[in-house]
């Protein structure tokens, strides 16, 4: 299969090149980054082209006609650059998303169009908490892609842009698959997890999610931060068992994911915040710590001085992913403390070492020590 991924050198994007090119596909890859795929480039079935869409120059129609299937991961995907630069989220995530889909669809082709769970917005607990008999049913929180409400909060709180914005792009496509017969599949990942996540506080990468933040904590010995207390729920999954769901959807079995939407994540991996500061604390605690240096606290801090004012969060979200167990026949296997035990890991030994210049002191070379020891 010849396969167009446009942002495949990100989290997900090169996780999923990796899988395809094993598989023996072709993969024209676009991005500006190319740092977390650079064991693919020079793999002779792999074309990496290093491009910002939002600059002329691309020849997007033609790398589409040539395509088998199109999967378009560009995004910017970190609250807190829905906060910085809501425009900007609005700007590439719908208007430059937008033109990906028109593209394939005046030529033809099956996208494979990238979302959020972030659609779904808050629950009903989130403003009617007093009202409810049982307002920790885990019902009031557990979304379907195809008869779930959207509750976004009021335009002071500008974090919901991004949600807005895949939002809006769904509708056009589900629109596209009504009127014009578009073929398409939406994905919609629950807060994957895994080696080449984010960056961690690099000046030049912006503002990463939350295990990054609290990774880099944890290597300092600086606070590690709750959001308005941490009390806010994730469900989290590991990229290996979403890139197997994300390729069965590529591989679209008897045509089963033709203008389908499909959650992705862990129902069972549910967590707070606050457990999850906890969980990581401790699991740094015993297996990387030299004990020189005290451990981290956790504190809390309000939402407004760490994002900024217009955040609001996703108080709680589950997915139900009977849809891709029932179509797909997946199951995710990652348990949550084993993800983070490994993806930390990774970190600490695969990632940071290329940051020893920026961390050259005593206290970062011997974590990287002790992780080799342990790998
Ligand atoms: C983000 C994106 O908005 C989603 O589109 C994406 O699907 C999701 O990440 C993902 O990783 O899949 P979110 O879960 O809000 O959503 O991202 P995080 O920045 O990781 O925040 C998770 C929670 O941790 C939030 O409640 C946030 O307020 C909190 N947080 C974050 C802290 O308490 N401390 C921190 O240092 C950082």
């Amino acid at each position: 299969m010849k396969v167009l991924s446009l942002g495949c050198g990100g989290f997900i994007g090169s996780h999923l090149t990796r899988r395809l090119l094993d598989k023996g596909h072709s993969v024209t890859g676009i991005d500006i980054y190319n740092d977390k795929i650079e064991e693919c480039i020079g793999h002779d079935k792999f074309s990496f082209i290093r491009h910002d869409i939002r600059k002329p120059g691309l020849g997007l129609k033609e790398m589409v006609a040539d395509a088998d299937v199109v999967i378009d991961l560009i995004a910017y995907a970190n609250p807190g650059l829905y906060i910085k630069m809501p425009l900007e989220v609005f700007r590439l995530n719908f208007v430059e998303n937008l033109k990906i889909a028109d593209a394939c669809l005046s030529l033809g082709k099956r996208l494979i169009q990238f979302s959020t769970c972030e659609v779904y917005g808050k629950t009903v607990v989130s403003f009617l908490k007093e009202e409810l008999k049982d307002p920790e049913d885990p019902r009031y929180a557990t979304f379907s892609e195809d008869s779930s409400d959207f509750i976004l909060g009021h335009l002071g709180k500008h974090r919901w842009i991004y949600s807005c914005a895949k939002q809006l792009l769904e509708r056009v496509i589900h629109a596209y698959g009504i009127e014009k017969n578009f073929n398409y599949t939406i994905i919609r990942p629950f807060n994957f997890i895994g080696p080449k996540i984010d960056y961690l506080l690099d000046e030049t990468d912006g503002i990463p999610r939350v295990f990054s933040f609290f990774m880099d904590a944890l290597i300092n010995g600086t606070p590690m931060k709750l959001v308005d207390g941490g009390h806010h729920r994730r469900c989290y999954t590991y990229i290996d068992d979403a890139i197997e769901c994300i390729y069965r959807i590529v591989m679209n079995p008897d045509n089963v994911c033709d203008r389908q939407i499909f959650n992705i994540g862990t129902p069972e991996n549910e967590v707070s915040i606050r457990q999850l500061a906890e969980m990581m604390r401790e699991i740094y605690n015993d297996t990387f710590s030299d004990k020189r240096r005290p451990l981290s606290e956790i504190i809390e801090v309000p939402a407004s001085d760490f994002y900024g004012e217009g955040y609001e969060d996703s108080d709680r979200r589950i997915p139900d992913i009977s849809k891709a167990r029932r179509l797909l026949g997946w199951e995710p296997k990652w348990k949550l403390r084993e993800m983070l035990e490994t993806t930390m890991r990774y970190y600490i030994t695969e990632y940071l070492k290329h940051y020893r210049e920026q961390h050259a002191d005593a206290h970062f070379h011997d974590i990287v020590h002790k992780a080799l020891e342990i790998t």
